[in-house]
């Protein structure tokens, strides 16, 4: 079926906000001495941010209740709003992302925002994009987080298309398999793209064309 709608990641497929949310959480972690590195903080990819604690604590010698959780959340995601008020701009945004998305648009694809963050409005209003998209749907608007494909589904309802006509662009393994859960293709970018479940991969968004993405609907039409 062709495809009519390309519901976007956020977080690592239109901007670079890793290195933000690592500083947050390796800052979270160092002040409850608890060991995090990189390769920890690859896990929490496209997850949400209750579960993503839940696999920094795997590494804590001790448990926290669930008071202690919450405020745990709330501190590194007040010190990642500080680093997104401070330093998130329009150049974060990721390589080729400004020309696929103004190609989209001169065919008349629908291009929504599909993101576990609740920070996306945030996001979007930092980088200038906030009024881009057709539709977004993210954290806020959810109530079970990617590898389920709630949030995808609900972009595509907002966007008035039917899961088949949409293609998902992903950079985590979460979000790849929300995707094919929700019945749709997926273009795996950045860390997602050696999945070999996806259906199409590149490293980027300039190293792939929109024609290519459409050429491949029709093929498998
Ligand atoms: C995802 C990120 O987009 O959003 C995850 O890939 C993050 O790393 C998740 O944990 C939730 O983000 P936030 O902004 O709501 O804490
Ligand atoms: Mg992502």
């Amino acid at each position: 079926m062709p495809i009519e709608a390309v519901i976007f990641d956020l977080d690592g497929v239109i901007v670079s906000t890793d290195g933000l949310h690592y500083q947050g959480w390796q800052r979270l972690a160092d002040e409850e001495g608890i060991y995090f590195d990189r390769e920890i903080n690859e896990r929490l990819r496209g997850v949400s941010r209750m579960e993503s604690l839940e696999i920094l604590l795997e590494r804590a010698d001790r448990t926290y209740s669930a008071k202690e959780k919450q405020e745990m959340a709330d501190r590194k995601n007040g010190y990642y709003c500080k680093f997104l008020h401070e330093r998130l701009g329009p150049n974060d945004i990721l390589p080729g992302v400004m020309e696929f998305l103004a190609e989209l648009r001169r065919r008349g694809i629908a291009m929504a925002i599909g993101s576990s963050s609740r920070n996306s409005p945030t996001i979007l209003e930092a980088i200038g994009m906030a009024d881009y998209f057709d539709a977004t749907a993210d954290g806020n608007d959810i109530s079970r987080s990617k590898p389920d494909p709630e949030v995808f589904l609900l972009a595509a309802r907002r966007l008035g298309k039917r899961p088949e006509a949409c293609l998902v662009v992903e950079d985590a393994e979460a979000g790849v398999t929300a995707a094919l859960g929700g019945g749709m293709a997926v273009l795996a970018v950045g860390f997602a793209s050696q999945d070999s479940r996806a259906t199409l991969s590149a490293p980027d968004l300039a190293s792939i064309t929109v024609e290519r993405i459409l050429s491949f609907s029709l093929e498998s039409a």
